[in-house]
């Protein structure tokens, strides 16, 4: 299979643990779970992390990883690998582990990311360029490289794909009436 592909691959369970934390906000019943990952406290006058980081995204964002690990797992009986051998001998535990840290680890990337953005005073919910497309990808694969680190080249094109992924399912969701904002 080709790079882009293989990239892509490699990420779903990362891309599936934002979604899934942004989905929180409009599941019924979940949405009303609003605890924050910060408790709602605030240093030098600015929250923490902001009221966009919960613990009902950090949760139902991970649980989503594990389908989409069971998706690898099954996807890669009919794939054969340029990139990614790992996937070719490994077993459904080994891949189901790096899933759920690679969901957990994107989830936690973000988190880290609204620390940062806080201090240096945006807003929640403001867009901050390429650390708001980029946060996930980096934390899903730090986290991940416990079990399995990709090639360079992989990594390399995640970089450059995932902003323009990002940037495509924010507008679908806007237009759908997911997310009150576009980016
Ligand atoms: N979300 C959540 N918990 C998380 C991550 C996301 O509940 N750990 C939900 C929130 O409702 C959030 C939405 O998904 O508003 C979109 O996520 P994101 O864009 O990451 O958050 P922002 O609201 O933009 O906050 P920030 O400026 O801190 O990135
Ligand atoms: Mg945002």
């Amino acid at each position: 299979m080709n790079l882009l592909l293989e990239s892509l691959f490699f990420i779903i369970p990362t891309y599936a643990s934002n979604s899934c934390a942004s989905l929180s906000l409009v599941i019924p019943k979940l949405k009303d779970w609003k605890s924050p990952i910060d408790f709602g406290h605030s240093w030098r006058g600015e929250r923490i992390l902001g009221k966009g980081k919960t613990f009902r995204g950090l949760i139902f964002g991970t649980i989503c990883a594990i389908p989409a690990g069971f998706l690898q797992y099954y996807l890669a009986k009919h794939i054969t690998f340029t990139y990614l051998s790992f996937f070719g001998s490994a077993s459904l535990s080994k891949v189901l582990i790096l899933a759920v840290l690679m969901g957990f680890g994107g989830l936690i990337g973000d988190i880290v990311k609204s620390f940062f953005k806080r201090r240096v005073g945006i807003k929640s919910g403001r867009p901050w360029p390429v650390f708001d497309q980029l946060d996930f990808i980096v934390g899903g694969i730090l986290f991940g490289a416990l079990i399995f680190f990709p090639p360079w080249k992989v990594v390399l094109t995640l970089v450059i794909v995932t902003p323009i992924a990002h940037l495509a399912a924010n507008i679908t969701a806007y237009f759908l009436k997911i997310k009150e904002v576009w980016w």
